[in-house]
């Protein structure tokens, strides 16, 4: 399966969870993907539309990776999401995006517990992602099981078991 991973992080440089992921990702022969560093290609959020629906109309599973910002993603994504996802390609007669699968890869600061109705951000996860779950139900696509990375800062995720992160990320890629 062809997979374009897009990776939406306004300062990949200064990231630990996504840039390892990434890495990962993109280290990995076997997996059929191309990563790309969406504020590298557009810092200046002039987004080559038909350059991105090229790159999807190519991949059979698209998947948005990003740091959870302020219970959302990072401002580039929306902005791809509203100018890309264009009517006669995304919706409508001649639509062109159905029946793809598309992936959610989101770390957060937050730790798992804290993301349930009773914790610290009275909402589960599940609820949060809906915009994107019903989004992609209207275009026709395939909403995969989001990976979600927990606790950005948890002094359990070390290296060592951020490489195991890593590790399980490439096993949903394949
Ligand atoms: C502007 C901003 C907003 C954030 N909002 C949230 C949030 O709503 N929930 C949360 O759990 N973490 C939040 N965080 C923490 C980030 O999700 C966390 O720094 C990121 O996932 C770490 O990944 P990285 O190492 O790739 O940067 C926020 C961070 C920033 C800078």
């Amino acid at each position: 399966m062809k997979t374009s991973v897009m990776v939406f992080h306004p300062n990949i440089a200064r990231s630990r969870i996504n840039a390892a992921l990434m890495e990962r990702a993109q280290n990995e022969p076997e997996l059929d993907l191309v990563v790309r560093d969406m504020y590298a290609l557009y810092p200046d959020f002039h987004i080559n539309v038909e350059e991105e629906q090229r790159v999807a109309d190519g991949a059979d599973r698209l998947v948005f990776q990003f740091p959870f910002y302020w219970y959302s993603a990072p401002a580039l994504m929306k902005q791809w999401e509203d100018e890309v996802l264009s009517s006669g390609w995304a919706y409508g007669p001649d639509a062109r995006i159905a029946g793809k699968r598309m992936m959610l890869a989101v770390s957060t600061g937050g730790l798992k517990d804290t993301y349930s109705v009773e914790g610290k951000h009275h909402a589960a996860m599940s609820e949060l992602l809906l915009p994107y779950r019903i989004m992609t139900q209207y275009l026709g696509l395939e909403f995969e099981e989001p990976f979600i990375v927990h606790g950005a800062y948890a002094p359990d995720l070390d290296d060592g078991a951020l490489a195991a992160v890593a590790q399980e990320y490439v096993a949903r890629l394949h």
